[in-house]
Protein backbone atom coordinates (compact mmCIF):
# COMPACT_ATOMS: atom_id res chain seq x y z
CA UNK A 1 0.00 0.00 0.00
CA UNK A 2 1.10 3.35 -0.80
CA UNK A 3 0.43 6.56 1.48
CA UNK A 4 -0.02 10.27 1.06
CA UNK A 5 2.31 11.88 4.09
CA UNK A 6 1.17 15.83 5.08
CA UNK A 7 2.62 17.34 7.37
CA UNK A 8 0.55 20.45 8.50
CA UNK A 9 2.90 22.73 10.27
CA UNK A 10 0.76 25.25 12.82
CA UNK A 11 0.95 27.34 15.31
CA UNK A 12 1.06 25.55 18.33
CA UNK A 13 2.15 22.56 16.98
CA UNK A 14 2.81 19.97 14.03
CA UNK A 15 0.35 17.20 12.67
CA UNK A 16 1.54 14.90 10.77
CA UNK A 17 -1.26 12.80 8.49
CA UNK A 18 -1.44 9.40 6.91
CA UNK A 19 -3.61 9.49 3.87
CA UNK A 20 -3.98 6.19 1.86
CA UNK A 21 -3.41 7.23 -1.92
CA UNK A 22 -5.97 4.73 -3.41
CA UNK A 23 -9.14 5.76 -1.79
CA UNK A 24 -7.70 8.69 -0.45
CA UNK A 25 -9.13 7.74 2.77
CA UNK A 26 -7.67 9.51 6.70
CA UNK A 27 -5.37 6.60 8.02
CA UNK A 28 -4.08 8.72 11.35
CA UNK A 29 -2.44 11.49 12.70
CA UNK A 30 -0.09 12.39 15.38
CA UNK A 31 0.19 15.96 16.65
CA UNK A 32 3.02 17.16 19.01
CA UNK A 33 3.20 20.70 20.23
CA UNK A 34 6.46 23.07 20.35
CA UNK A 35 7.11 25.83 22.68
CA UNK A 36 5.71 29.47 22.13
CA UNK A 37 8.43 31.97 22.75
CA UNK A 38 6.89 35.74 24.09
CA UNK A 39 10.76 37.66 24.45
CA UNK A 40 8.57 40.84 25.39
CA UNK A 41 4.55 41.45 25.47
CA UNK A 42 3.14 41.35 22.15
CA UNK A 43 6.09 39.92 20.78
CA UNK A 44 5.93 35.90 19.57
CA UNK A 45 8.77 33.77 18.27
CA UNK A 46 8.70 30.35 17.41
CA UNK A 47 12.33 28.46 17.19
CA UNK A 48 12.99 26.80 13.82
CA UNK A 49 15.02 23.95 15.14
CA UNK A 50 12.22 23.40 17.44
CA UNK A 51 9.45 23.30 14.56
CA UNK A 52 12.06 20.79 12.37
CA UNK A 53 12.02 18.46 15.57
CA UNK A 54 8.27 18.20 15.61
CA UNK A 55 7.97 17.81 11.95
CA UNK A 56 11.05 14.87 12.53
CA UNK A 57 9.41 12.97 15.15
CA UNK A 58 5.97 13.12 14.25
CA UNK A 59 6.68 11.77 11.00
CA UNK A 60 8.87 9.01 12.58
CA UNK A 61 6.18 8.16 14.92
CA UNK A 62 3.46 7.76 12.50
CA UNK A 63 4.78 6.02 10.35
CA UNK A 64 5.84 3.38 13.35
CA UNK A 65 2.65 3.46 14.58
CA UNK A 66 0.91 2.17 11.86
CA UNK A 67 3.73 0.20 10.76
CA UNK A 68 4.69 1.69 7.67
CA UNK A 69 7.73 1.83 5.99
CA UNK A 70 9.31 4.91 4.64
CA UNK A 71 9.20 3.78 0.94
CA UNK A 72 5.39 3.22 1.05
CA UNK A 73 5.32 7.45 1.09
CA UNK A 74 4.56 8.05 -2.91
CA UNK A 75 4.04 11.90 -1.83
CA UNK A 76 4.35 14.57 0.31
CA UNK A 77 2.18 17.33 0.94
CA UNK A 78 2.60 20.92 3.37
CA UNK A 79 0.38 23.04 4.68
CA UNK A 80 1.79 25.63 7.56
CA UNK A 81 0.67 28.47 9.64
CA UNK A 82 0.56 31.40 7.77
CA UNK A 83 2.97 34.87 7.58
CA UNK A 84 5.51 33.56 10.07
CA UNK A 85 8.48 34.72 9.02
CA UNK A 86 11.71 32.67 8.71
CA UNK A 87 15.37 33.55 8.40
CA UNK A 88 17.76 31.10 7.22
CA UNK A 89 21.59 30.70 5.49
CA UNK A 90 22.08 29.05 2.70
CA UNK A 91 22.93 25.54 4.72
CA UNK A 92 19.63 25.57 6.36
CA UNK A 93 20.42 27.41 9.51
CA UNK A 94 18.28 29.57 10.67
CA UNK A 95 19.68 32.87 11.68
CA UNK A 96 17.00 33.79 14.21
CA UNK A 97 13.77 32.82 15.85
CA UNK A 98 11.21 32.72 13.14
CA UNK A 99 8.72 35.79 13.93
CA UNK A 100 5.10 34.52 14.54
CA UNK A 101 2.01 35.89 12.55
CA UNK A 102 0.36 37.15 15.92
CA UNK A 103 3.49 38.98 16.81
CA UNK A 104 2.85 42.82 17.20
CA UNK A 105 6.47 44.15 16.77
CA UNK A 106 6.16 45.70 13.26
CA UNK A 107 3.12 47.25 14.46
CA UNK A 108 4.98 51.42 14.51
CA UNK A 109 6.44 50.75 11.02
CA UNK A 110 3.38 50.23 9.77
CA UNK A 111 1.88 53.33 11.19
CA UNK A 112 4.77 55.60 9.15
CA UNK A 113 3.91 53.89 6.29
CA UNK A 114 -0.04 54.84 6.41
CA UNK A 115 -0.22 57.26 3.46
CA UNK A 116 0.52 54.33 1.07
CA UNK A 117 -2.10 51.93 2.87
CA UNK A 118 -4.59 52.30 -0.02
CA UNK A 119 -2.40 51.74 -2.56
CA UNK A 120 -0.97 48.45 -0.19
CA UNK A 121 -4.53 47.49 -0.09
CA UNK A 122 -4.94 47.26 -3.72
CA UNK A 123 -1.79 45.64 -4.91
CA UNK A 124 -1.36 42.78 -2.21
CA UNK A 125 -5.50 42.65 -1.01
CA UNK A 126 -4.15 42.71 2.78
CA UNK A 127 -4.73 45.49 5.24
CA UNK A 128 -1.39 47.24 6.35
CA UNK A 129 -0.69 45.14 9.84
CA UNK A 130 1.99 43.98 11.85
CA UNK A 131 0.69 40.53 10.64
CA UNK A 132 2.18 39.27 7.21
CA UNK A 133 5.60 38.60 6.96
CA UNK A 134 7.12 41.66 4.35
CA UNK A 135 7.25 44.12 7.92
CA UNK A 136 8.97 41.32 9.65
CA UNK A 137 11.76 40.74 7.23
CA UNK A 138 11.88 44.22 7.10
CA UNK A 139 12.39 44.21 11.21
CA UNK A 140 14.55 41.28 10.82
CA UNK A 141 16.80 43.22 8.41
CA UNK A 142 17.00 46.26 10.25
CA UNK A 143 17.37 45.33 13.92
CA UNK A 144 18.92 41.77 14.30
CA UNK A 145 22.60 41.27 13.28
CA UNK A 146 23.07 37.79 12.16
CA UNK A 147 20.42 38.24 9.59
CA UNK A 148 22.08 41.86 8.50
CA UNK A 149 25.45 40.24 8.21
CA UNK A 150 23.98 36.95 6.31
CA UNK A 151 22.28 39.47 4.22
CA UNK A 152 26.03 41.01 3.38
CA UNK A 153 27.92 37.83 3.04
CA UNK A 154 25.00 36.83 0.58
CA UNK A 155 23.58 33.88 2.76
CA UNK A 156 20.55 34.66 3.73
CA UNK A 157 17.41 33.66 2.75
CA UNK A 158 13.50 34.88 3.64
CA UNK A 159 10.45 32.47 3.89
CA UNK A 160 7.48 31.37 5.28
CA UNK A 161 7.06 28.31 7.28
CA UNK A 162 6.33 26.26 3.66
CA UNK A 163 9.61 27.22 2.40
CA UNK A 164 11.56 26.83 5.42
CA UNK A 165 10.49 22.72 5.31
CA UNK A 166 10.65 22.71 1.64
CA UNK A 167 14.16 23.65 2.18
CA UNK A 168 14.77 21.43 5.06
CA UNK A 169 13.20 18.22 3.12
CA UNK A 170 15.27 18.94 0.10
CA UNK A 171 18.49 19.59 1.34
CA UNK A 172 18.64 23.25 0.21
CA UNK A 173 17.96 21.70 -3.01
CA UNK A 174 14.30 24.24 -3.14
CA UNK A 175 14.03 27.38 -2.47
CA UNK A 176 10.45 27.95 -3.32
CA UNK A 177 6.87 28.88 -2.14
CA UNK A 178 2.93 29.06 -3.46
CA UNK A 179 0.97 31.49 -4.01
CA UNK A 180 -1.54 30.98 -1.12
CA UNK A 181 1.35 31.72 1.32
CA UNK A 182 2.82 34.57 -1.09
CA UNK A 183 -0.22 36.20 -1.28
CA UNK A 184 0.22 36.64 2.54
CA UNK A 185 3.67 38.30 2.59
CA UNK A 186 2.10 42.07 1.52
CA UNK A 187 5.31 41.35 -1.22
CA UNK A 188 3.04 39.95 -3.49
CA UNK A 189 1.08 41.64 -6.32
CA UNK A 190 -2.42 40.10 -5.77
CA UNK A 191 -3.14 40.04 -9.79
CA UNK A 192 0.31 38.41 -11.31
CA UNK A 193 1.05 36.51 -8.17
CA UNK A 194 4.52 37.71 -8.60
CA UNK A 195 6.82 39.74 -6.19
CA UNK A 196 6.51 43.17 -7.38
CA UNK A 197 9.08 45.90 -7.59
CA UNK A 198 7.56 48.48 -5.79
CA UNK A 199 6.65 46.63 -2.66
CA UNK A 200 10.10 45.10 -2.66
CA UNK A 201 11.07 48.71 -2.16
CA UNK A 202 8.54 50.06 0.42
CA UNK A 203 9.12 47.33 2.81
CA UNK A 204 13.04 47.15 1.76
CA UNK A 205 13.36 43.31 1.11
CA UNK A 206 15.65 42.48 -1.50
CA UNK A 207 14.07 40.26 -3.93
CA UNK A 208 17.30 37.91 -3.98
CA UNK A 209 16.68 36.96 -0.30
CA UNK A 210 13.13 35.36 -1.47
CA UNK A 211 11.74 31.60 -2.66
CA UNK A 212 10.01 31.77 -6.33
CA UNK A 213 6.39 31.62 -6.04
CA UNK A 214 5.03 28.46 -7.31
CA UNK A 215 1.45 27.17 -8.33
CA UNK A 216 0.12 24.92 -5.36
CA UNK A 217 0.02 21.34 -7.04
CA UNK A 218 3.09 20.98 -8.91
CA UNK A 219 6.89 19.73 -8.09
CA UNK A 220 8.37 21.18 -5.69
CA UNK A 221 11.30 18.88 -5.06
CA UNK A 222 12.47 16.09 -3.87
CA UNK A 223 13.24 14.74 -0.42
CA UNK A 224 16.98 14.29 0.18
CA UNK A 225 19.12 13.64 3.09
CA UNK A 226 16.90 12.70 6.03
CA UNK A 227 17.22 10.24 8.60
CA UNK A 228 13.49 9.39 8.56
CA UNK A 229 12.49 9.88 5.30
CA UNK A 230 14.33 8.17 1.91
CA UNK A 231 15.77 10.48 -0.59
CA UNK A 232 13.42 11.30 -3.68
CA UNK A 233 10.09 11.27 -2.32
CA UNK A 234 8.30 14.17 -4.44
CA UNK A 235 6.86 17.10 -2.36
CA UNK A 236 3.82 17.89 -4.83
CA UNK A 237 1.27 19.96 -2.83
CA UNK A 238 1.83 23.09 -0.42
CA UNK A 239 -0.57 25.66 0.48
CA UNK A 240 -1.57 28.10 3.20
CA UNK A 241 -3.38 25.80 5.96
CA UNK A 242 -6.62 28.00 5.85
CA UNK A 243 -6.56 27.61 2.17
CA UNK A 244 -5.69 24.17 2.66
CA UNK A 245 -9.09 24.12 4.97
CA UNK A 246 -10.99 25.39 2.26
CA UNK A 247 -9.59 22.79 -0.21
CA UNK A 248 -10.04 20.13 2.11
CA UNK A 249 -13.50 21.52 2.40
CA UNK A 250 -14.23 21.12 -1.20
CA UNK A 251 -14.42 24.53 -1.14
CA UNK A 252 -13.41 24.82 -5.18
CA UNK A 253 -16.33 27.04 -6.06
CA UNK A 254 -17.11 30.51 -5.96
CA UNK A 255 -19.53 30.80 -3.43
CA UNK A 256 -18.01 28.45 -1.22
CA UNK A 257 -17.62 29.31 2.49
CA UNK A 258 -15.77 27.81 5.42
CA UNK A 259 -14.24 28.24 9.07
CA UNK A 260 -11.55 27.00 10.79
CA UNK A 261 -11.49 26.91 14.71
CA UNK A 262 -7.54 26.63 15.22
CA UNK A 263 -5.08 28.86 16.99
CA UNK A 264 -7.14 31.84 15.28
CA UNK A 265 -10.60 31.58 13.33
CA UNK A 266 -10.18 32.18 9.58
CA UNK A 267 -12.85 32.47 7.12
CA UNK A 268 -12.62 31.97 3.87
CA UNK A 269 -15.09 32.81 0.64
CA UNK A 270 -14.55 31.19 -2.64
CA UNK A 271 -14.65 33.81 -5.31
CA UNK A 272 -13.30 32.28 -8.24
CA UNK A 273 -10.82 33.83 -10.58
CA UNK A 274 -12.25 37.03 -9.04
CA UNK A 275 -10.40 39.34 -6.73
CA UNK A 276 -12.95 40.74 -5.04
CA UNK A 277 -12.43 43.97 -2.98
CA UNK A 278 -13.88 44.02 0.30
CA UNK A 279 -15.90 46.84 2.04
CA UNK A 280 -16.38 45.64 5.41
CA UNK A 281 -12.52 45.06 6.55
CA UNK A 282 -11.76 41.37 5.21
CA UNK A 283 -9.00 41.09 2.97
CA UNK A 284 -8.58 39.49 -0.73
CA UNK A 285 -6.13 36.52 -0.81
CA UNK A 286 -4.70 33.63 -3.07
CA UNK A 287 -7.20 30.59 -2.28
CA UNK A 288 -5.06 28.37 -5.16
CA UNK A 289 -3.16 28.61 -7.69
CA UNK A 290 -3.33 25.65 -10.87
CA UNK A 291 -1.87 25.59 -14.42
CA UNK A 292 -0.98 29.22 -13.79
CA UNK A 293 -4.50 30.05 -12.98
CA UNK A 294 -5.32 31.94 -9.57
CA UNK A 295 -8.12 31.32 -7.65
CA UNK A 296 -9.16 33.80 -5.16
CA UNK A 297 -10.77 34.30 -1.61
CA UNK A 298 -12.03 36.19 1.25
CA UNK A 299 -10.75 36.28 4.51
CA UNK A 300 -11.88 36.86 7.62
CA UNK A 301 -8.91 36.55 10.55
CA UNK A 302 -8.96 36.72 13.97
CA UNK A 303 -6.19 36.09 15.53
CA UNK A 304 -7.42 34.45 18.75
CA UNK A 305 -9.88 31.05 18.71
CA UNK A 306 -8.01 28.45 20.63
CA UNK A 307 -5.47 30.44 21.95
CA UNK A 308 -7.87 31.84 24.72
CA UNK A 309 -8.50 28.26 25.65
CA UNK A 310 -4.93 27.96 25.75
CA UNK A 311 -4.64 30.48 27.77
CA UNK A 312 -7.38 29.44 30.36
CA UNK A 313 -5.28 26.08 30.49
CA UNK A 314 -1.61 27.78 30.83
CA UNK A 315 -2.10 30.69 32.28
CA UNK A 316 -4.82 30.52 34.78
CA UNK A 317 -4.53 27.06 34.76
CA UNK A 318 -8.41 26.73 35.29
CA UNK A 319 -8.43 23.71 33.54
CA UNK A 320 -6.39 21.13 32.39
CA UNK A 321 -6.31 19.59 28.91
CA UNK A 322 -8.21 22.45 26.17
CA UNK A 323 -11.00 20.03 25.97
CA UNK A 324 -12.13 20.26 29.50
CA UNK A 325 -13.38 23.83 28.42
CA UNK A 326 -16.47 22.29 27.30
CA UNK A 327 -17.43 20.80 30.15
CA UNK A 328 -16.39 23.39 32.52
CA UNK A 329 -18.95 25.71 30.53
CA UNK A 330 -21.66 23.50 30.62
CA UNK A 331 -21.90 23.71 34.40
CA UNK A 332 -22.92 27.12 33.38
CA UNK A 333 -27.29 26.08 34.05
CA UNK A 334 -28.84 29.59 33.73
CA UNK A 335 -27.37 32.04 31.57
CA UNK A 336 -28.76 34.66 33.80
CA UNK A 337 -26.06 34.44 36.12
CA UNK A 338 -23.65 35.38 33.62
CA UNK A 339 -25.19 38.26 32.37
CA UNK A 340 -22.84 40.75 32.02
CA UNK A 341 -19.57 39.17 31.88
CA UNK A 342 -17.93 39.40 28.04
CA UNK A 343 -14.63 37.78 27.39
CA UNK A 344 -12.69 39.94 24.64
CA UNK A 345 -10.08 37.84 23.34
CA UNK A 346 -8.13 40.36 22.12
CA UNK A 347 -4.59 39.25 23.25
CA UNK A 348 -2.77 40.06 19.81
CA UNK A 349 -4.97 43.25 18.54
CA UNK A 350 -8.36 42.35 16.27
CA UNK A 351 -7.45 41.60 12.82
CA UNK A 352 -10.98 41.24 10.94
CA UNK A 353 -13.04 43.61 10.17
CA UNK A 354 -11.61 46.06 13.02
CA UNK A 355 -7.87 45.89 12.58
CA UNK A 356 -7.12 47.40 15.72
CA UNK A 357 -3.31 46.67 16.39
CA UNK A 358 -2.88 47.76 19.96
CA UNK A 359 -6.53 46.12 21.63
CA UNK A 360 -5.97 44.02 24.41
CA UNK A 361 -7.73 40.96 26.17
CA UNK A 362 -10.05 41.96 28.89
CA UNK A 363 -12.90 39.92 30.96
CA UNK A 364 -15.32 42.24 32.03
CA UNK A 365 -18.49 42.42 34.22
CA UNK A 366 -17.47 40.46 36.74
CA UNK A 367 -19.21 39.86 40.46
CA UNK A 368 -18.72 38.53 43.43
CA UNK A 369 -20.43 35.68 42.43
CA UNK A 370 -18.46 34.82 38.87
CA UNK A 371 -16.79 31.32 38.95
CA UNK A 372 -14.50 29.42 36.99
CA UNK A 373 -17.31 28.20 34.63
CA UNK A 374 -19.18 31.79 33.76
CA UNK A 375 -15.05 32.59 32.70
CA UNK A 376 -15.06 29.11 30.16
CA UNK A 377 -18.59 29.78 29.08
CA UNK A 378 -17.65 33.88 28.07
CA UNK A 379 -14.68 32.40 26.71
CA UNK A 380 -16.66 30.00 24.45
CA UNK A 381 -19.02 33.14 23.66
CA UNK A 382 -16.27 35.59 23.27
CA UNK A 383 -14.57 33.55 20.79
CA UNK A 384 -18.08 32.85 18.65
CA UNK A 385 -19.14 36.53 18.82
CA UNK A 386 -15.61 37.10 17.13
CA UNK A 387 -16.59 34.54 14.51
CA UNK A 388 -19.76 36.42 14.07
CA UNK A 389 -17.86 39.49 13.40
CA UNK A 390 -16.25 37.71 10.12
CA UNK A 391 -19.63 36.28 8.89
CA UNK A 392 -21.32 39.74 9.33
CA UNK A 393 -19.02 41.38 7.40
CA UNK A 394 -19.17 38.54 4.62
CA UNK A 395 -22.77 38.71 4.31
CA UNK A 396 -22.53 42.23 3.59
CA UNK A 397 -19.98 42.38 1.58
CA UNK A 398 -21.81 39.69 -0.66
CA UNK A 399 -24.54 40.91 -0.22
CA UNK A 400 -26.25 37.50 0.53
CA UNK A 401 -27.71 35.78 3.96
CA UNK A 402 -25.80 33.14 4.86
CA UNK A 403 -27.56 30.00 6.10
CA UNK A 404 -24.97 27.48 6.41
CA UNK A 405 -20.98 27.57 7.63
CA UNK A 406 -18.91 24.50 7.44
CA UNK A 407 -16.57 24.40 10.62
CA UNK A 408 -13.36 22.12 11.37
CA UNK A 409 -10.41 23.24 13.31
CA UNK A 410 -9.58 21.91 16.47
CA UNK A 411 -12.05 23.68 18.61
CA UNK A 412 -15.00 22.70 16.66
CA UNK A 413 -14.52 19.35 18.21
CA UNK A 414 -16.31 21.29 20.80
CA UNK A 415 -20.35 20.96 20.05
CA UNK A 416 -21.20 23.82 22.62
CA UNK A 417 -19.07 26.14 21.24
CA UNK A 418 -20.81 24.99 17.96
CA UNK A 419 -24.08 25.76 19.17
CA UNK A 420 -23.33 29.33 20.69
CA UNK A 421 -21.97 29.85 17.11
CA UNK A 422 -25.15 28.35 15.42
CA UNK A 423 -27.21 30.23 18.02
CA UNK A 424 -25.30 33.84 17.92
CA UNK A 425 -24.96 33.55 13.92
CA UNK A 426 -28.17 32.08 13.18
CA UNK A 427 -26.75 29.82 10.78
CA UNK A 428 -26.55 26.08 10.35
CA UNK A 429 -23.25 24.69 11.75
CA UNK A 430 -22.11 21.68 8.95
CA UNK A 431 -19.12 19.62 10.31
CA UNK A 432 -17.00 16.80 7.84
CA UNK A 433 -16.47 13.42 8.76
CA UNK A 434 -12.54 14.55 8.12
CA UNK A 435 -12.23 17.29 11.07
CA UNK A 436 -8.12 17.39 10.29
CA UNK A 437 -9.85 19.32 7.37
CA UNK A 438 -5.96 21.02 6.88
CA UNK A 439 -3.78 17.94 6.83
CA UNK A 440 -6.56 16.82 4.06
CA UNK A 441 -6.48 19.76 2.01
CA UNK A 442 -2.88 19.25 1.44
CA UNK A 443 -2.92 15.79 1.06
CA UNK A 444 -5.06 16.49 -1.79
CA UNK A 445 -3.10 19.07 -3.22
CA UNK A 446 -0.21 16.71 -2.88
CA UNK A 447 -2.60 13.73 -4.85
CA UNK A 448 -3.36 16.47 -7.46
CA UNK A 449 0.48 17.72 -8.04
CA UNK A 450 1.66 14.29 -8.27
CA UNK A 451 -1.00 13.56 -11.03
CA UNK A 452 -2.73 11.06 -8.94
CA UNK A 453 -6.50 12.96 -8.98
CA UNK A 454 -8.13 15.49 -10.52
CA UNK A 455 -9.13 18.69 -8.71
CA UNK A 456 -12.67 17.19 -9.15
CA UNK A 457 -12.47 14.06 -7.11
CA UNK A 458 -11.91 16.58 -4.26
CA UNK A 459 -16.14 17.37 -4.35
CA UNK A 460 -16.99 13.59 -4.28
CA UNK A 461 -14.74 13.06 -1.33
CA UNK A 462 -15.94 15.35 1.04
CA UNK A 463 -18.77 14.10 3.23
CA UNK A 464 -20.81 15.51 6.25
CA UNK A 465 -20.85 14.14 9.68
CA UNK A 466 -23.29 16.20 11.53
CA UNK A 467 -24.70 19.78 12.03
CA UNK A 468 -25.81 21.93 14.64
CA UNK A 469 -28.60 24.18 14.40
CA UNK A 470 -28.10 25.91 17.79
CA UNK A 471 -30.14 26.64 21.32
CA UNK A 472 -33.78 28.71 20.25
CA UNK A 473 -34.05 29.68 24.34
CA UNK A 474 -30.50 31.24 24.39
CA UNK A 475 -31.23 33.33 21.45
CA UNK A 476 -32.63 36.57 23.45
CA UNK A 477 -29.34 36.06 25.66
CA UNK A 478 -26.85 36.26 23.25
CA UNK A 479 -28.43 39.07 21.09
CA UNK A 480 -28.15 40.78 23.98
CA UNK A 481 -24.05 40.13 24.31
CA UNK A 482 -24.15 41.01 20.67
CA UNK A 483 -24.82 44.57 21.41
CA UNK A 484 -22.49 44.52 24.44
CA UNK A 485 -19.78 43.46 22.42
CA UNK A 486 -19.89 45.57 19.46
CA UNK A 487 -20.89 48.26 22.30
CA UNK A 488 -17.34 47.65 24.15
CA UNK A 489 -14.76 47.23 21.31
CA UNK A 490 -16.19 50.40 20.13
CA UNK A 491 -15.95 52.10 23.61
CA UNK A 492 -12.51 50.98 24.36
CA UNK A 493 -10.26 50.20 20.70
CA UNK A 494 -11.91 51.95 18.00
O1 LIG B 1 -2.72 33.31 9.40
C1 LIG B 1 -2.39 32.54 10.50
C2 LIG B 1 -2.89 31.14 10.33
O2 LIG B 1 -2.39 30.58 9.18
C3 LIG B 1 -2.62 30.33 11.57
O3 LIG B 1 -3.36 29.19 11.56
O4 LIG B 1 -4.33 27.11 12.47
O5 LIG B 1 -2.12 27.88 13.24
O6 LIG B 1 -4.25 29.09 13.86
P1 LIG B 1 -3.49 28.27 12.89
Amino acid sequence: MNYILSIDQGTTGTTAVLIDANTMNFVDKLNKEFPQIFPRPSWVEHNLNDIWETVEHTVKQILKNNNITSDQISSIGITNQRETTCAFKKNGIPLSNAIVWQDRRTSEFCNSLSEKKDYIRKKTGLQLDSYFSGTKMNWLLSNNENVKKAYENKDLLFGTIDTYLLYKLSAGQSHKTEASNASRTLLMDLETTEWCDDLLEIFKVPRETLPEISDSFCNFGVTKDLSFLPDGIPITGILGDQQSALFGQAGLKSGDLKCTYGTGAFMLLNTGTEIKESQHGLLTTVAYKENGVAYYALEGSTYICGAAVQWLRDNLEIIKNSSDIEDLARKVKNLDEMEHVMFLPFFTGIGSPYWSSDAKASILGLTRDTKKEHIARACLDGMALSINDLLQAMALDTNEEIKTLKVDGGAALNELLMNIQSTISQVEIIRPKVIETTAYGAALASAIGAGMIKKEKVLELWKKSDSFHGNKGETSHYEMKKEKWTHYIKALFL
